[in-house]
């Protein structure tokens, strides 16, 4: 096909597997969903999470890797292409993509700036570690975040960026060193962390099931949670699944990719959850969570300064290989869809990512850790922040998988769906029979009450 050539391919099967499990693989695992377990119920929050995403998350993932598959092109080029009214379904998909884009990068150079930390100054983040991260990250004490918000996230959007740059095969390069490299310090450190003493009791909390736990929020939790993670819900997976060759199995894909990313956060959570209870710190949640809070475990254990710095250089793997797809997606439409060449849709659109990411980092300075208004210094730009988070948590990322399910389901049609995924009946799909179904009635359904329910109450964990 000479359009696929054109715009590039994946090089291997693994290459694309790990490209895409590294763009499921992120912050999302390894900084949001164990605090979400913990807080959530522990064993019966992981149950209801592995529901999610063997009956849901498959089948979103399914829906998109074969409109991406069967186009050959972009989000929103390939919405077009199988109905022109839909198109603006991928253009809000590109939208997402560039708000996650804004704060992610701030987040994944605040990883960087950890590593840096860890290795050459670890004391001083010790001697309090709330303190180090509200003040140097955030500027909360009135001072000008430089490294927080500027120097740091520069240099992360400038690796994401550069890589993009390459195209599919800078993306297949990165994700073929980085990912093989991430599983192995994941279970590293979570076999450091299940062996400390005291740990077992983590270990029991996050096996031992209780489903009165389970209410409304911990549902919707881990729904919205199961998105993010998988990287639903915005055309990213849409765009891998369009640099693939015809020949490829988008049914085993689906699994693999669903399964690769389900085990690193379930090792996430079994790697923070003991450490946690190990040294009896009080988990926290939100921007705070993996760096002051976890700078207490770090300080707690044996060789925690090599351990920290190692779980440092996890999250910054995680996080490069998910900003690279992201951007992705939105390069992918600027060029294909309004002919600016790839140069300079990166360097514009990393331009704006930028100066709205350090808003939003600035934006944080007058909220504590538990999200508490804190008067009087630094830059204001109070609900800011926030508001990113909110829109496309609880609202983009679901409104994009309810309308990809629906247009699937009920406008391009399941059927054309399992052709594509089966390559014309050239694989098995024994489960071709239930994708119908979910696709057409159980995901619009769930997501849909997500949407509304998410609107509804004011989420206190999200
Ligand atoms: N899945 C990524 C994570 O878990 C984030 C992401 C969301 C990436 C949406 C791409 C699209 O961090």
């Amino acid at each position: 096909m000479s359009t696929t050539e054109n715009r590039g391919q994946f090089g291997s099967k693994l290459g694309f597997i790990l490209s895409a499990a590294g763009s499921a693989v992120g912050l999302g695992n390894i900084w949001k969903f164990p605090g979400k377990a913990y807080f959530c119920g522990g064993g019966a929050f992981l149950i209801v999470y592995l529901i999610i995403v063997a009956l849901i998350g498959t089948t979103v993932m399914m829906a998109e890797f074969t409109v991406g598959r069967k186009t050959h092109k972009n989000a929103v080029g390939a919405m077009r292409e199988l109905n022109s009214k839909w198109s603006w379904v991928g253009g809000l998909g590109v939208l997402t993509g560039f708000i996650i884009l804004c704060y992610y990068c701030q987040v994944g150079g605040w990883a960087i700036k950890y590593i840096v930390a860890y290795i050459t100054d670890v004391q001083t983040v010790w001697a309090d570690p709330t303190a180090y991260f509200l003040n140097n990250l955030l500027g909360a004490d009135g001072t000008f975040p430089v490294q927080g918000a500027v120097i740091y996230p520069f240099i992360f959007l400038a690796l994401t960026a550069y890589i993009i740059s390459h195209g599919t095969a800078g993306i297949e390069k990165m994700s073929t060193i980085l990912m093989p490299v991430l599983f192995i310090m994941l279970i590293g450190l979570m076999i450091r962390a299940c062996t400390l003493p005291g740990a077992d009791e983590g270990l029991a909390y996050m096996l031992h099931v209780d489903f009165s736990t389970i209410n409304g929020v911990a549902i919707l939790t881990a729904l919205g949670q199961a998105f993010f993670s998988l990287s639903l819900g915005m055309g990213v997976m849409m765009t891998y699944a369009s640099y693939l060759s015809n020949e490829d199995n988008l049914v085993s894909n689906t699994a693999i990719v669903c399964t690769l990313d389900t085990m690193v956060a379930l090792f996430a959570g079994f790697m923070i959850i003991p450490a946690v209870f190990a040294t009896g710190i009080a988990p926290g949640m939100g921007g705070g969570f993996g760096f002051a809070t976890l700078a207490g475990v770090f300080m707690a254990i044996p060789g925690g300064q090599f351990v920290g710095m190692l779980f440092y250089f996890l999250l910054f793997f995680a996080a490069i290989t998910s900003s690279t797809s992201i951007l992705e997606g939105t390069i992918a439409f600027l060029v294909e869809e309004k002919g600016v060449a790839r140069k300079k849709a990166l360097v514009v659109t990393s331009v704006i990512i930028f100066i709205v990411g350090v808003l939003y980092t600035l934006s944080q300075a007058h909220m504590n850790l538990k999200g508490i208004w804190l008067s009087g210094s630094g830059v204001t730009f109070p609900i800011f922040g926030d508001f990113l988070e909110y829109l496309t948590d609880r609202l983009l990322l679901p409104a994009g998988a309810f309308f990809t399910t629906l247009f699937v389901g009920w406008v391009w049609g399941t059927e054309n769906s399992i052709q594509e995924a089966t390559s014309n009946g050239k694989f098995k799909f024994s489960l071709a029979p239930i994708y119908k179904v979910i696709v057409k009635f159980l995901d619009p359904i769930a997501i849909g009450a997500i949407i509304v329910a998410g609107m509804v109450f004011d989420m206190a964990i999200s």
